[in-house]
């Protein structure tokens, strides 16, 4: 019997590099496969290319845009007998400062705002599920700080690896917040370092290419096992280096910065429902 056969499992960043050596693992261990995108044509022809097309269902999903988060929850709750996993695999890195739909620095709003709107929007489903959330973090999140009087970096220059390296804090901090706070299994992990479009903006980093970089398909394995590997139920709140136990610094650890990044996200969302811009 394959290992996820009968589940479902929901993926953003399915299209990406990592992302769609992910959805061919997950589809071949017999998982149906939601895959929400931006470019619905491109998550189409992916799922083409999986061995078993049905098993995966593409919809539209624009993180940079709330509205379109919530339109994804409200059919995924309203659709979905059970999910089993979530895995936040989308991410931007962008050398200039844009802005997301509601205003909000794009870094900030795909990598952890949209990520954390659709996960407590889908909350009553995932308790239902006993499900597995996977955050896709990076190992910079350790170079990473929470710039709290500045989170969208609106005042100074804007500097994208602060932007990055803040947002993958983010996701270490969310992911062990979640584990705490909702009755799912919470993982979170670097997957490796991997040639990927997200770097699209920096070329310059790939000059001298960083020693020990992984193939997509490694990485996917990693997050992969992350969820579904049955001895990791008992590992909530833990945060991974590709498949080993990771370190993360003492800042994504802190129990108060993470309250304190909730009730700041809580906080954003209401702001953006109420249809007032960042202040
Ligand atoms: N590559 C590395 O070395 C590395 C290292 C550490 C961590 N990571 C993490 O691994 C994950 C996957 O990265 P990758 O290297 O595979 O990057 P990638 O190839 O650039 O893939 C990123 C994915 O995110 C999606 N995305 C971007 N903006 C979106 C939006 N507004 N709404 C919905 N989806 C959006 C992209 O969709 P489109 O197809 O529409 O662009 C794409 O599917 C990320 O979380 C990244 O931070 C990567």
């Amino acid at each position: 019997m394959k290992a996820l056969a009968g589940r479902t499992a929901l993926v953003t960043g399915g299209t990406g590099t990592i992302g769609s050596a992910l959805v061919r693992e997950l589809v071949a261990a017999g998982a149906q496969v939601i895959l929400p995108c931006r470019d619905v044509a491109r998550g189409q022809a992916l799922a083409a290319t999986v061995q078993e097309p049905g098993g995966v269902v593409v919809r539209p999903l624009d993180l940079a845009a709330l509205r379109s988060v919530r339109d994804l929850a409200t059919w995924a709750v309203a659709t979905l007998p059970r999910l089993d996993v979530l895995i936040h695999g989308a991410a931007v890195w962008s050398r200039q400062r844009r802005v997301s739909a509601e205003g909000f620095e794009l870094t900030f709003a795909v990598n952890h705002l949209g990520p954390f709107a659709l996960t407590t929007a889908l909350l009553p489903l995932l308790h239902r599920s006993q499900a597995r959330v996977v955050t896709v973090a990076s190992g910079l999140h350790v170079r990473g700080e929470l710039a709290w009087d500045d989170v969208m970096q609106e005042r100074g220059g804007f500097n994208g690896v602060r932007a990055y390296e803040q947002s993958k804090l983010a996701n270490v901090m969310f992911a062990l917040a979640l584990a705490r706070r909702a009755k799912v299994v919470s993982l979170a992990l670097h997957p490796g370092v991997v040639r990927s479009g997200l770097t699209r903006e920096y070329p310059e980093m790939w000059k001298h290419p960083p020693p020990g970089l992984v193939r997509a398909e490694a990485a996917a394995r990693a997050i992969f096992r992350l969820a579904q590997d049955p001895a990791l139920a008992r590992k909530s709140g833990s945060y991974f280096d590709k498949d080993r136990p990771g370190a993360t610094s003492a800042k994504a650890q802190s129990v108060p910065a993470q309250d304190r990044l909730w009730e700041l996200s809580e906080q954003l969302l209401r702001r953006a429902a109420d249809g007032q811009t960042p202040a």
